[in-house]
């Protein structure tokens, strides 16, 4: 019988070796030793050995199956590697090829600036007030001041939004700048207490839209930051202080600022303010245009008429208002030469922030 059982595992590895892909394997894992293989049928015959004989047998028979298994095993890691070896060549996959790294997202520029301007007001106290993108005349223009026959009103100018059923003289448009938001902010916070309209201090964020020729300089919507102080004995010195504070936390501790006078419907008076050209330190770049100064906002103390419209008593209260662009200080901070490129939506410009 251990003669038997030598030719079995003779034969078994022989065909073994002819053995060449799964199935095969297969076929042979269920001749040489599945349940009728010659040598599972050997096992049934040990009953008519001897007692002498049975252990040296037996032995041998398991190191048989051992053996067997194992090179059945073996078989199969060869089968599997040539198969990738066969696929590699066929499919042309190059499995040691780095991967194809992840593009990781990043804020947009505006964003970024948007978030600065708001976490610097934030910290002086200016909480955020969103108010609407679709605004009425009135509160767009009416209610600021603006006179009638204002320039800014002219269809050219604005984008008006179907609105029928409206009344002619106060028809929908897109908001040409976040200014409304104080009428509608001032009115939300003294509808609280009409006789005792509470002291206000918001900042009015959010994305305008102008009827303009698109160039470097000028894109048909743009982002604001509005900012809005009232309350009793405000003053002039107050919107300086405050600004100029605003500038040195935005630009640097070492920021100079200068006022200018100017004119806006909704403030009297009003100002424009502009910081020493951080780009050149004052001494005139590009930039700046050589005047070594840097415009960045308008502002004023708010007019009566806009106090009134908004419920707030001129005899009894004041306040000041600025509006700056985030991507008019994100272009003067970056250099950034042509205003489109906010809305172009090109990776290679934004990778850069
Ligand atoms: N609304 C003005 C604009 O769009 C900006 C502005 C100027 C806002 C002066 C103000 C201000 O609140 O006081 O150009």
């Amino acid at each position: 019988m251990l003669e038997k059982l030598n030719e079995i595992q003779a034969a078994a590895l022989e065909a073994l070796k002819s053995v060449a892909d799964d199935e095969a394997l297969q076929a042979w894992r269920v001749a040489h030793v599945g349940r009728s293989s010659p040598l599972m049928q050997l096992f049934k015959e040990f009953g008519k050995l001897s007692k002498e004989e049975r252990p040296a047998v037996g032995k041998r028979a398991n190191e048989v199956k051992v053996a067997l298994e194992e090179a059945l095993a073996e078989r199969g890691m060869m089968i599997k590697e040539t198969e990738l070896a066969h696929s590699l060549e066929e499919d042309h996959l190059d499995v040691t090829l780095p991967g194809r790294p992840l593009r990781h997202g990043g804020l947009h520029p505006t964003t970024q600036t948007l978030r600065r301007i708001l976490g610097i007001l934030a910290e002086m106290g200016f909480q955020v007030y969103t108010s609407r993108e679709v605004e009425s005349d009135a509160y767009n223009f009416q209610h600021l001041n603006f006179p009638p026959d204002h320039p800014a009103r002219e269809m050219q100018d604005s984008f008006y939004v179907e609105s029928e059923g409206r009344q002619e003289d106060d028809p929908l448009l897109m908001r040409t700048h976040t200014s409304p938001g104080q009428i509608r902010a001032m009115r939300e916070f003294a509808a609280a207490d009409p006789d005792n309209p509470p002291p206000i201090r918001i900042s009015l964020p959010g994305m305008c839209y102008r009827y303009e020729q698109i160039t470097s300089r000028s894109e048909i919507q743009f982002n604001q930051v509005e900012g809005l102080a009232v309350g009793e004995n405000i003053t002039f010195s107050d919107l300086k202080g405050t600004l100029s504070d605003f500038a040195r936390r935005m630009f640097g501790q070492d920021a100079r600022t200068r006022f200018r006078a100017q004119h806006f419907p909704f403030t009297e008076p009003s100002a424009e303010m502009d910081v020493e050209c951080f780009l050149c330190g004052g001494e005139g770049c590009s930039v700046c245009k050589k005047s070594g100064w840097l415009e960045i906002l308008g502002c004023g103390m708010v007019h009566p008429n806009v106090l009134t419209a908004g419920g707030y008593d001129p005899r009894r209260y004041t306040g000041f208002a600025f509006g700056m662009g985030p991507e008019r200080q994100a272009m003067l901070r970056h250099k950034i030469e042509d205003i489109r490129y906010f809305w172009g939506n090109d990776a290679r410009f934004l990778e850069q922030f």
